[in-house]
This record gives structure tokens, sequence and C-alpha cells, in this order.
């Protein structure tokens, strides 16, 4: 299935495929939530008990290109009437075993809220039943819809997609984006990317190159990378996996991104990306990204959703390369891990989500490094929108500008009241954000009664003034003690 594929087959596919109502939608009816829901853990038996024997032309293109069963030529012809199977071994997406064909590719339907798409990748574990291969070209996996998630989607011009592997988050930039340029150091998964642009009617500047070094010289407003992350130990005769690990030692290529994305950003541009990071003994886990971020010279947002120690990271990782818990591969594997971990006295590894922004001034660039742990809004991407507009405006604006402001407390902010039974003031008062990271805080009574009056009509300063004479306070005094919860408070999305 090399770049060149004949696009006379390719149209037939595309054609087969929106004829036989090959989408989303329709697959969760063709299985029902059951076998869907399995499916979606990797589970293939409730699915193949299903579609086993069904003339539905989707049913059909399941078990050939989502379950990897070997399909009789007369159904094949019936559900890609156009391509037919001969078409399919032409292509270089199926091979014939016997009568019957079996696909080499997965090939499946994917969408966002409003858009469905066709995605080529290599077929996983449960199809192929059995380790996935180095070069592996990963499908769509929970990490690349977690990227999806996260990535504002302002309109812009010129995006990159850097290790883009089968072509998803490509997909989403092409909701958004006029120009886009992915990479991947795999000529493998620049072929499927291909395969996915072309069935989705899309037109990509395709990349060759390691990281930075297909695009030297160049810019983008917008940047997503799901890049290989995963923090691999350098032993002979270990298995390396192209699609999760670029080589380096320990975190090395999430420091390099995250310290070298910044030149490749426009002015007021994003890059919005995943990392992992390790954590040394007796140091917080701000220490070291802290360091990334003052030499990337941009605004630096991230927020660290996980923690794992080495032991649970390095079964998390053995594991996903389909070595099964307890066999001698397995732990010569885990083993070479926890040594690798231990000879950089490594105690635990942070995972997390990385936002970049180019200043459009020579100002300071902001850090912020956060620690989210529980549910959080879906999608992200308008609440990191929006959290970069407030942190860029609290970098070009003094206390007097937030003073001199009539802010308004967001929609989805509540404020709960905690009495202790027959007292008539309350014990604790929550503030809390429905949306967006779901930030809670205990205030006091001073804070609650600033956000009760946030309606954007009186501005804080004011507010502030008018708080101080109700509780007898020093308005100086109350007015400085309440700024940077003010301030808080507009990077959160409290207020706007
Ligand atoms: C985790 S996969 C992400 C795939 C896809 N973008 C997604 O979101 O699911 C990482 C991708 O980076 C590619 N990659 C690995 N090493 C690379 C390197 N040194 N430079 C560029 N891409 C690389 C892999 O081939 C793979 O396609």
């Amino acid at each position: 299935m090399p770049r060149t594929a004949d696009p006379a087959l390719v149209a037939a596919l595309r054609a087969d495929l929106a004829a036989a109502d090959f989408t989303v939608d329709r697959l969760r009816e063709v299985l029902g939530p059951v076998a869907h829901g399995a499916l979606s853990r990797d589970q293939v038996l409730p699915a193949e008990v299903i579609t086993r024997g069904s003339c539905d032309p989707a049913a059909i293109l399941v078990r050939l290109f989502t379950l990897g069963d070997p399909v009789e030529a007369e159904l094949v012809d019936r559900a890609l009437p156009r391509l037919s199977a001969d078409g399919v071994v032409r292509l270089g997406l199926g091979h014939w075993e016997g009568d019957a064909l079996v696909a080499s590719v997965d090939l499946r339907p994917y969408g966002d809220q409003a858009h469905t798409w066709w995605v080529v990748s290599d077929q996983g574990e449960a199809a192929t039943r059995a380790p996935l291969a180095p070069d592996h070209v990963l499908g769509i996996g929970a990490a690349s819809t977690t990227l999806a998630q996260w990535t504002p989607r302002r309109r812009v011009t010129r995006a990159l997609d850097l290790g883009t592997g089968c072509g998803v988050q490509a997909l989403h930039l092409s909701t958004h984006a006029a120009e886009i340029v992915a990479t991947d150091i795999s000529e493998r998964a620049l072929d499927y990317c291909a395969l996915t642009a072309a069935l989705n009617g899309q037109d990509w500047d395709l990349r060759a190159g390691s990281l930075l070094n297909a695009v030297q010289g160049e810019r983008f407003e917008l940047i997503v990378s799901n890049p290989p992350f995963v923090i691999t130990p350098r032993e002979a005769g270990l298995p390396t996996y192209e699609y999760r690990d670029a080589g380096g030692h320990g975190d090395a290529v999430v420091e390099h991104l995250v310290t070298g994305l910044g030149a490749h950003l426009e002015p007021g541009g994003v890059a919005q990306l995943l990392g992992n990071w390790e954590i040394a003994t007796g140091q917080e886990w701000t220490t070291r990204v802290h360091e990334w971020a003052r030499a990337s010279g941009v605004d630096v947002w991230v927020v660290q959703r996980e923690v794992q120690d080495p032991a649970s990271y390095a079964e998390t990782w053995v594991r996903d390369g389909g070595h099964q818990s307890g066999s001698s591969e397995f732990n010569r594997m885990y083993a070479a891990w926890l040594a690798d971990f231990a000879a950089r006295d490594v105690a635990a590894i942070g995972l997390g989500v990385v936002t970049l922004h180019r200043p459009t001034t020579d100002r300071e660039p902001f850090i912020v490094l956060q620690d989210v742990r529980g549910p959080i809004a879906t999608p992200m991407g308008p609440s990191v929108d929006r959290g970069l507009t407030a942190r860029v405006w609290l970098a070009e604006h003094d206390d007097a500008d937030v003073l001199a402001t009539a802010w308004t407390a967001a929609p989805d902010v509540t404020v709960e009241h905690h009495f202790i039974p027959g007292q008539a003031d309350p014990r604790v008062i929550r503030v809390r954000q429905g949306g967006g990271l779901r930030h809670t805080e205990e205030i006091d009574t001073a804070a609650a009664a600033l956000l009760s009056v946030a309606d954007g009509e009186l501005t804080a300063g004011a507010a502030l003034t008018a708080i101080a004479a109700l509780l007898e306070e020093d308005a100086v005094d109350l007015t400085a003690r309440l700024l940077p919860v003010l301030r808080s408070w507009i990077a959160a999305g409290i207020v706007t």
C-alpha cells in the first residue's frame, strides 16, 4: 500500500465505504452496545459472533477490516462493489487465503461530534493475535483521543502534525486548518497517512524526517504532537517500537520538543502535545518540567494528569508490546526498565499534557504547572483556548487593569455553603467549576462576596471597596489579599 496507490482504486474504495454507510454511528448500530464496547477494549469475540453470517455491507467491512477475519470473496464483492475483492489485493490492503480474502490493514470509521472519517493503520494484536512488530503503525488509541480532545480548534492557516502515524490528528486539523504538514520518521506510517488522507478527500504535505528536522526553519500557527514519548531502556536485545519510542535516553524526546517547538511557532501560535517526564528521588515533579519551560522561551502550561511508579510504568509498556505477565521475556524487559530508572534515580514518572504559546510581544513568558488528576471537561480544547487567552491577558496587564475591569462569574461556576446545624454563618464556602479542569477551592466570606457581585457591571476595584466597608476591613488590605485570588480565578476561568 505505497503512497503511489492507484487513485482510481482509492476512489472506488472511498465510494464503496460511503455507500456501505461505514460510519461510527452505523458501526454502533450493527454491533450493538455490548460488542461495540468490547471492541473499544480490543476484545473482538462479541463482534465476531454478531457479524458472522451477516450480509450487511457494514458488518462485512467490520469482519474484514476491523476484526481481521477471512471473508469470502463473494461477500467482499457485495460490500465493495466498485473496488471488488481483487481491487483490495491490488491496493495492497489484503491477500488471499484460499477462497477468502484476509485484510492486511485496519480500516475503520472514526469521527468527532460533527465529522465522520476513515482511518487506515496496521492491525492491532486483537486482529493478528500476535505481538506487535517494531515498525507497527498505530491506529487510534487512548493517547490519540486525549490529544485530540485537548487541542484548541482555532481556525489557522498552517498547522503541523508531528509524528502523524495513521493521520488521526491531521484529520482533526482538517476541520480548522487551511494547510497541513504531517511528518513521521516511518515511511510505512506516511503510506498509511497518505491513504487516510486520500480516503477522506484531503491533501496534506507529508514529510519524512526525525522530530523537528523535517520542518527546519518553518513556522506554524498550530502544532500538535502525540510523540513517541515512552521512556525506554537502551539495553541490547530489547524490542523497540517506532510508534512509542524515538530512541533517546529517559525523557529526552519530550524535553527536546518542549524546549524546541517554540522556535517553530508563529507569534500567537500554539503547540499542543502529550508527554512523560521523570521525577527524581526527593524532587517535585515541577523541578524538571520548570527547567524545560524556562529553556523553551515561550509561554508554557503543563497539566500533569497521572503519576506512576517505575514498576507500574514498566508493566504498562511491557504489556503494551503484547508480552504476557510472568513470561521470561516479560521479566527480562521488566527488569531492564527498573534498572534503567534506578540508574537515573527516578522515583516516579509524570504523564501529562503540554501547551506552548509564543507571545506576540517581548514580555516575559509565563509558566503554569498544574497537577490535576480527576475528571475534567471533554473536550478540553475550548477550555485550553480560553485559559490561554486569560493567561496572556494577565501577563500583559497589571493589577490596576485587573481592578478596573468588571468581571463576570462563569456560567459553570457554583458556590456551596456548608453549615453546622443551627449556626447562621457557613463553616465552609467552596467555589466549584463545572467545566474546564473542574477547579474547586475553599474561599472566605470576602472572596465569596466578590464572586457574588461579579456580574459584569461593577469593576473589581469598586466591588472590593464596597465589600471592605461592609466587612469593616481596610480596603487597601482587602484588595491586596484578594487580588491574587482574583488573578487565579481569571486564569482558571472562574471569572471572565
Ligand atoms: C504515538 S504515535 C502517534 C500517532 C498519531 N499521531 C496519533 O496521535 O495517534 C507516534 C508517532 O511518532 C512517530 N515517530 C517515532 N519516532 C519519530 C521521530 N524520531 N520523528 C518523527 N516521528 C517519529 C511514530 O512512527 C508514530 O507514528
